[in-house]
């Protein structure tokens, strides 16, 4: 069942999906049920789902076998499986024909996702680990997106090993050899995806079942709280929303200065094409912002830093800045910037405890 692909292919998802073609539909049909420990699985699945959900939706839902277990976990809900496999579709069609709480719809899951309209619940069984890892976070994204405050995402994926030997333990447990491996397989860590979950805003995130390389992913969307009439507070707002927050300040700061002249002042220090040092400061409203002065371990004292910080003044003096600001921890280096001419204008101790954040500046007319 097609070409076999190296550990280093499979990770860079440097190959083909193999799920269009009618006959890997076919062969996976013929063995679905021989997955061990399947049901255990996707008996974890329905116990995250509340029997009240009311739209569901499955992302590449095969034959429907996963959406028709959770339509008859929640017995009022209504269910869209989504694939993009017409093989699939026609088994799946088939499975609802007299159900018709079930609608199916051909779509590729590379392409962003259909607006749906609001979901209680996503889930999704062995079938994201076709999109290659960027894909598969965009998508996470998307789910959040759609799910409606405490919805729930369910993954039943199968994920990446830690090594070629854990791999080579699931092949056998699994009865395949190394050429039944999927081609189409782009296999992931359960610990980056739970991550990405984490930051994307899903709550309650966690594996919750687990054997070899099939494991259960699932997080919900948090709970929006009624802060008065009309209003509602919602603690996971969206990346689009945090960004629209982002650009109303920007107008409403550039509305009042009257100018928008940033520009980023970035520097490196390389050492037999490696770089070892470097600065990263921003250019506005007559200041240079130091954001990050880096100098590797083994290059300190060697005066990387001075060289970084004159040559970022001098730039941002060429700018017409007057002078130069940042922010300095006890256990970096407040010390360094005082020889270099700043003076702390506030300070807040214990951040983090026992140690002390400095607020630093120094203006280029002071003699310096
Ligand atoms: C291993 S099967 C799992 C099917 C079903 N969810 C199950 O648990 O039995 C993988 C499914 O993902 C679908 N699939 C793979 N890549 C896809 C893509 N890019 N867009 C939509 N569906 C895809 C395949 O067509 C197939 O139905």
């Amino acid at each position: 069942m097609g070409a076999a692909y190296s550990a280093t292919e499979r990770k860079a998802g440097n190959v083909t999906n193999e799920w269009s073609k009618p006959e890997h539909a076919a062969a996976y049909l013929a063995r679905m049920h021989d997955i061990p420990h399947r049901a255990a699985g996707e008996g974890t699945v329905l116990a995250e789902i509340p029997t009240d959900a009311k739209r569901i939706l499955d992302l590449g839902c095969g034959d429907g076998h996963l959406l028709a277990l959770v339509l008859a976990h929640c017995p009022d809900a209504t269910g869209v499986g989504l694939d993009f496999s017409p093989a699939m579709l026609e088994r799946a069609q088939k499975r609802f024909a007299d159900d018709s709480r079930a609608t199916l719809v051909e779509h590729n899951l590379e392409e962003p996702l259909p607006d749906l309209g609001p979901l209680d619940c996503v889930v999704s069984s062995f079938a994201i680990h076709h999109c290659a890892d960027q894909r598969k976070r965009g998508l996470y994204e998307e789910v959040f997106n759609l799910l409606e405050p405490h919805g729930v995402f369910c993954n039943l994926e199968h994920v990446a090993s830690p090594n070629e030997r854990v791999h080579a333990r699931f092949m056998t447990a699994m009865d395949m050899m190394p050429e039944d491996e999927d081609p189409s397989n782009k296999l992931l860590d359960v610990e980056t995806q739970l991550q990405w979950l984490k930051e994307i805003g899903f709550e309650d995130v966690d594996c919750h079942w687990k054997w070899r390389e099939l494991a259960l992913l699932a997080g919900r969307k948090p709970q929006v709280r009624a802060a008065g009439d009309g209003q509602e507070m919602d603690e996971a707002p969206s990346q689009a929303e945090v960004r629209w927050l982002d650009s109303q300040l920007e107008a409403f700061n550039q509305q009042k200065v009257g100018r928008d002249d940033f520009q980023p002042v970035n520097l490196v220090i390389r050492e037999q094409g490696k770089v070892v040092a470097g600065l990263k400061g921003l250019a506005g409203w007559g200041w240079l912002y130091v954001r990050v002065l880096w100098v590797e371990e083994s290059h300190r004292h060697q005066r990387l830093g001075s060289r970084l910080l004159e040559r970022g003044e001098q730039l941002a003096r060429e700018r017409g800045c007057i002078g130069a600001c940042l922010s300095s921890f006890t256990f970096q280096a407040p010390i360094f910037y005082e020889r270099h001419g700043y003076s702390t204008f506030g300070k807040i101790d214990d951040y983090p405890q026992d140690q002390t954040l400095y607020f630093m500046s120094k203006r280029f007319d002071a003699g310096h």
